[in-house]
């Protein structure tokens, strides 16, 4: 038990969770940093001050309650869970097979849903007015991208899943919000920077140059721009936000 705010990250043995964890642990929080890769979830947690790790496949609803209902035997308190994990694959919309839109919805929208649903009844149970915030993307409100019509479709999804959330969780105090991050330098970035070179018939240059060009700030994101902004959706001076979908791209996408 640690007498610090216990916080939990899905998807964090990686760039933007990765990040988000790192940035929580150094604001004080005690973070559980999740991931399904769990060796890797387990080196962030070794840069992080108070951390522990834990395997957690998020399209597994009965793997997000035993995690929860772990995290609260351990330390009494739930305080701010954070739904990052998410997959992309770029294909064209024609080509994408039933399998692989299911498995991206499986992580990226019913992993949110199943993660949110346990953090609630923890927090529910425990009186809490905890915060949760989901990763979404500049692609939960701007769906003309090129060969990510799963992907799209399933943020679109997190980000109404997220005012949904909002709307029942108010009454308990707990604030539900999500991020559209941009064009991220990430390895999903690196995988997507391959595939749509390949799709476009053009070199990877080009299209990492035209993600910048396309981004008013005129520079790649980072997965620290991101943190920094769940970072102050899950503290006090958001006290009042809920149901919000902050942009966070270098005004590649303005609402
Ligand atoms: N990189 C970008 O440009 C960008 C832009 C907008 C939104 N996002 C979103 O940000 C989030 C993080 O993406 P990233 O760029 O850091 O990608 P990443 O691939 O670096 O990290 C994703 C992490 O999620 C984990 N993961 C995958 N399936 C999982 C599952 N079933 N259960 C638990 N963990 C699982 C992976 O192991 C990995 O550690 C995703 O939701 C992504 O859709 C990324």
């Amino acid at each position: 038990m640690v007498n610090r705010q216990i916080a939990v990250v899905t998807g964090a043995g990686s760039g933007i969770g990765a990040a988000i964890a790192t940035e929580l642990g150094r604001r004080g929080y005690h973070v559980v940093v999740t991931d399904v890769v769990a060796q890797n979830a387990s080196k962030v947690a070794k840069g992080i001050d108070s951390a522990q790790d834990r395997q957690l496949d998020v399209t597994n609803p009965d793997e997000c309650e035993t995690l929860v209902q772990a995290v609260v035997a351990e330390h009494g308190r739930l305080d701010v869970w954070v739904s990052n994990a998410g997959i992309s694959k770029m294909q064209r919309f024609v080509d994408i097979s039933p399998a692989d839109l299911a498995r991206n919805f499986e992580v990226n929208a019913y992993g949110v849903f199943f993660c949110g649903q346990s953090a609630a009844r923890a927090m529910i149970a425990l009186g809490t007015r905890g915060a949760i915030v989901n990763t979404a993307s500049m692609a939960a409100k701007e769906g003309g991208v090129l060969f990510l019509s799963d992907y799209v479709a399933s943020k679109f999804a997190v980000l109404g899943l997220t005012q949904a959330m909002a709307a029942e969780l108010a009454p308990h105090g707990i604030r539900v919000n999500c991020v559209c991050p941009g064009y991220v330098a990430t390895s999903m970035q690196a995988r997507e920077l391959a595939w749509e070179a390949e799709l476009r018939g053009v070199d990877e240059a080009t299209v990492r140059q035209s993600y910048i060009d396309n981004t008013p700030l005129a520079r790649l994101e980072t997965a620290e721009d991101v943190a920094k902004v769940v970072a102050f959706l899950v503290s006090d001076d958001a006290s009042f936000v809920t149901g919000e979908a902050i942009s966070v791209n270098g005004g590649a996408y303005m609402d």
